[in-house]
C-alpha cells in the first residue's frame, strides 16, 4: 500500500504564529471554530481522514499536561509489535511520542465535539514498563522505527491499520517541518486568523527543531483561498519542495 495523502490544518495569526495571547479572545475563538468545521465539523471539507496527528508537545500541552506516568519498572514483558484497542473509533488521535513519556489518564481525548481515541506513536526505544502503562490505561500503541522513530513507516501503518488514505497532520510547528523536510506532506491548510499579539518568538507555522529536522528554503503553490464567516481566510498550497538558488 502506498501511503496515505498527509495535509498539514493549522490555525494561526496575521503574523504566521501559532501559540498565543491572541488566541484565547473573541476572535481567535471564532477562527478556531472554523479551523475546527472545516476538519471535524459534520459537513466537513476534509472528509477522508479519520483522525488527527499531533507531536509530543503539543500533546503536553494540550491533554497531558506534563504530568509523569505511573510505571511499573518490574512489569511483565509486553508482547512485541503494536497494540490496538479500539479498531473501530470514529476519529483516532494519533500522538508522536518517541521515547514514550506522555501520561495519559484516560484513552480518549475530546476536542469541540468530537472525542477521538488515543493511539501513541512510539519508537523502538520506547520501554516495556511505557508500554504496559499505555495497556493498562487502554491506549493504543504502533512501534515504528528503531531507536529513531521513522515517520514514514508511521504513516504507512496508520494508512494500513486503520484502513485510511488520508491523514491530517494538526502540529506543532515542529512536527510541521519534519513532515515537510521528509517528503510527507502533500498540502498545507492554514486558517488564517484575522488577529496578532506581536509577541517575539513565538511559535510559528514551521520550526526546524535541530534534533530532527535542518531549514531550507521550500516553496509551495497556492491551490484556494477562502474568507469565511468569521473574516478568517482559509488558504490551500500544494507542497512543491526545495528552491533552488536564484541564478543557480
Ligand atoms: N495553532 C495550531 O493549529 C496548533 C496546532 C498544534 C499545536 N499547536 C501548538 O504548538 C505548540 C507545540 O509545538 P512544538 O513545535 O513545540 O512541538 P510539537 O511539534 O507538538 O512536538 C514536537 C515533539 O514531537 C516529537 N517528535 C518526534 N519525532 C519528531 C520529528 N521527526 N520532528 C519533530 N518532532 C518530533 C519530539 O518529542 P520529544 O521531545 O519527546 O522527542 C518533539 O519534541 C503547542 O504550544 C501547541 O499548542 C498549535
Amino acid at each position: 500500500m502506498t501511503r496515505p495523502r498527509v495535509f498539514i490544518h493549522t490555525h494561526m495569526s496575521l503574523d504566521g504564529k501559532i501559540v498565543g495571547a491572541y488566541l484565547p479572545t473573541e476572535v481567535g475563538v471564532a477562527s478556531q471554530r472554523q479551523y475546527y468545521e472545516l476538519v471535524l465539523g459534520p459537513d466537513r471539507a476534509f472528509d477522508r481522514h479519520k483522525g488527527w496527528l499531533c507531536g509530543r508537545v503539543s500533546s503536553d500541552d494540550n491533554f497531558t499536561h506534563y504530568r509523569t506516568p505511573d510505571l511499573d519498572e518490574a512489569a511483565s514483558p509486553v508482547p512485541d509489535g503494536d497494540f490496538i484497542t479500539v479498531a473501530d473509533a470514529p476519529m483516532y488521535y494519533f500522538s508522536v511520542d518517541p521515547s514514550g513519556v506522555l501520561a495519559w489518564e484516560t484513552n480518549s481525548i475530546t476536542y469541540f465535539e468530537t472525542t477521538a481515541h488515543v493511539v501513541e506513536i512510539l519508537s523502538g526505544r520506547a520501554s516495556n514498563a511505557y508500554k504496559d502503562f499505555l495497556r493498562r490505561k487502554g491506549v493504543s500503541y504502533i512501534v515504528a522505527g528503531g531507536n529513531q522513530l521513522d515517520l514514514e513507516e508511521a504513516v504507512r501503518k496508520i494508512g494500513e491499520i486503520f484502513g485510511v488514505q488520508e491523514i491530517m497532520l494538526g502540529g506543532g510547528g515542529s512536527l510541521n517541518w519534519s513532515f515537510i523536510r521528509a517528503g510527507l506532506c502533500d498540502e498545507v491548510s492554514i486558517v488564517m486568523t484575522p488577529a496578532a499579539d506581536g509577541t517575539k518568538g513565538a511559535q510559528t507555522l514551521f520550526e526546524a527543531n535541530e534534533r530532527y529536522a535542518t531549514p531550507l528554503p521550500t516553496a509551495f503553490k497556492l491551490k484556494g483561498m477562502k474568507p469565511l464567516a468569521d473574516g478568517s481566510i482559509w488558504l490551500r498550497y500544494d507542497v512543491i519542495g526545495p528552491i533552488p538558488k536564484a541564478g543557480g
